[in-house]
């Protein structure tokens, strides 16, 4: 198929797209400002019932475990702090954003999303073990990592179903997405990023999360992050990406961390005990 072709049938279906892209678009240029003022963040939250609602949920949800009730954004953004609550309202909006292209989805979308939000706790895990500080970009672009297969799959489902006999003939489903389409789902994934001008260190992770491999660079740290929380939230079997089969290790993803195997599987194992954190906010948010 030509890509040119692509991704200007997904680019306008994404234009065509009332409201919620405009909250995207509000928020990323707050997201790395410190300084921003905390009412200009309650009141783009709060303009959207459906974004602030869920936002609600998520931090009622078990996930955090607050004991007291969150009514409000403003308690939101009292509780979760300005950051967290500014990468949850991005990661919301994206995937309500994302449902009106779900289309004839042969993936299935809650599968999709638990897969999402393991590798956005494997990140924030990582970054806890590698000393890195940007948590909060970490967990979002973990989160955002796969958000290019709705499109890909919902705009195009008969080309897509010819994806998902590559992927049941044992091929991964970015390398069957390449085949069929000449791109995969990061590639989808990062147009997108540029059209909503999202931050270089939130965009390059999402759509390199596949190529770790073959860039011509050694892969940044954030992308790393990103590729082996993907990893890892398949390892702990924390819903499912589409693929169906066993995921190498990315051991050069490893080196550049420097995790051994040993770290790894400790940090699977500690993964897995989050797996019902994972579901009740998944439960929140769709
Ligand atoms: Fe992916
Ligand atoms: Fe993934």
């Amino acid at each position: 198929m030509n890509i040119q072709y692509l991704k200007n049938i997904i680019l306008d279906k994404v234009n065509a797209i009332p409201t919620v892209p405009h909250i995207i678009r509000r928020l990323i240029p707050m997201l790395h400002d410190e300084n921003t003022p905390l009412h200009e963040v309650e009141q783009i939250i709060s303009m959207d019932i459906a974004i602030s609602t869920r936002l609600l949920k998520v931090a009622n949800s078990a996930y955090y475990g607050f004991m007291k009730q969150v009514t409000t954004v403003r308690q939101a953004l009292s509780v979760l702090g300005m950051r967290q609550v500014k990468s949850l309202a991005l990661g919301i909006s994206v995937l309500e954003s994302m449902k009106q292209l779900s289309g004839r989805q042969t993936l299935d979308y809650r599968d999709l999303w638990l897969h999402s939000i393991g590798c956005a706790m494997a990140a924030t895990l990582l970054c806890d073990v590698c000393n890195i500080p940007v948590k909060d970009t970490a967990f979002t672009a973990a989160i955002l990592h796969d958000m290019g297969k709705i499109p890909l799959n919902g705009l195009f489902p008969d080309d897509y179903a010819q994806v998902i006999v590559l992927r049941d003939q044992n091929r991964s489903l970015a390398d069957a997405e390449s085949e069929i389409f000449g791109i995969d789902h990061g590639d989808v994934a990062g147009w997108l990023c540029d059209l909503w001008k999202f931050p270089t260190l939130l965009t390059d992770p999402i759509r390199n999360h596949h190529k770790t491999l073959s860039l011509a660079d050694s892969p940044s740290v954030m992308t790393g992050i990103v590729c082996l929380a993907d990893y890892l939230s398949r390892a702990a079997d924390i819903g499912c990406g589409g693929n169906n089969h066993d995921t190498a290790i990315p051991y050069p993803v490893c080196a550049l961390l420097h995790l051994n195997p040993e770290r790894l599987s400790e940090l699977r194992n500690r993964l897995t005990t989050k797996k019902q954190q994972a579901t009740s906010f998944v439960d929140a948010t769709l």
